[in-house]
């Protein structure tokens, strides 16, 4: 079976002004990312990782070049339509959780829902599905502050998972985290890819994950310099509605099992 695109980058540029000083941050980057792949974004502070994630979310614009997300070059879109595709087909996890503080878990799960017109009831079947999958309901109604860094970055992991994403866009999730649960959160990720058949594509300047992924591409100064494939995609990979939800259990559960810590 041919390996499918689901992510192709040509030759974006960025250039950030200011009044009359503008630099440019990305120097023409071209990059692919196959369906079902785990794909790394491996560079020091600086080189551009989260502006080129945030261009391929749409959050961003690019100065040239073009982001197709499967046939559809986002750059062309509108906003309704960014903001469409956004909702349906990207899950994003950052650095500093981005959880609502005046929510508790539930609804900070349930959240992005609301953007999808989806009825409460459903919302909330939804998020408390995903709570159970995460074998997180008894936090169920505190509020983040309650939670550590670790179980804070699962809930928001939970929360980009709530509209069944295709594709996960992770900007240095463990920045914030102690060495043990940034494991425990690198070893979830691992395996909604892996379990999950979820694409990803994350970013790091942490050199202990390179070995997770597919594919690592190392970048410095706006440019990816080299890649590094660590094994082949497999070719079972098909997602579907049917198997989705037994998929993203056997994901979060055998992550919970391999860190007791949670
Ligand atoms: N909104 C912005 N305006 C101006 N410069 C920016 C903006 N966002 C990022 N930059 C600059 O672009 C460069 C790349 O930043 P960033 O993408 O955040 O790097 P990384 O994620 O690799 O640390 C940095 O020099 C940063 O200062
Ligand atoms: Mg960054």
């Amino acid at each position: 079976m041919a390996k499918s695109v689901v992510i192709k980058c040509q030759n974006v540029k960025k250039v950030f002004s200011h009044g009359s000083v503008s630099a440019e941050v990305l120097h023409g980057i071209s990059l692919e990312v196959y369906s079902g792949e785990y794909v790394i974004l491996f560079g020091p502070s600086g080189c551009g990782k989260s502006t080129l994630l945030n261009i391929i979310a749409g959050l961003e614009t690019v100065t040239a070049g073009s982001v197709m997300i499967r046939r559809d070059d986002i750059t062309k879109f509108n906003e309704k339509q960014l903001a469409r595709q956004h909702r349906t087909r990207i899950g994003m996890v950052f650095q500093q959780f981005n959880l609502i503080r005046t929510l508790n878990v539930i609804d900070n799960i349930a959240l992005p829902q609301v953007f999808s017109g989806i009825n409460l009831k459903r919302r909330m079947r939804r998020a408390e599905h995903l709570l159970e999958i995460f074998g997180f309901q008894k936090y169920r109604n505190y509020n983040p502050n309650e939670l550590s860094g670790g179980q804070q970055q699962r809930v928001a992991i939970a929360r980009a998972l709530v509209n069944n994403p295709w594709i996960m866009l992770i900007d240095e999730p463990t920045g914030n985290l102690d060495s043990k649960a940034a494991e425990d959160v690198m070893q979830l990720i691992r395996q909604l890819n892996e379990k999950s058949k979820r694409t990803i594509l994350l970013v790091t300047h942490n050199p202990d994950y390179v070995t997770h992924p597919h594919r690592v591409l190392y970048m410095k100064d706006g440019q990816i310099t080299r890649q590094v494939v660590n094994r082949p995609i497999s070719d079972d990979i098909v997602v579907n509605d049917e198997n989705d939800e037994a998929l993203l259990r056997a994901a979060a559960l055998s992550s919970i099992k391999d860190s007791p810590g949670g």
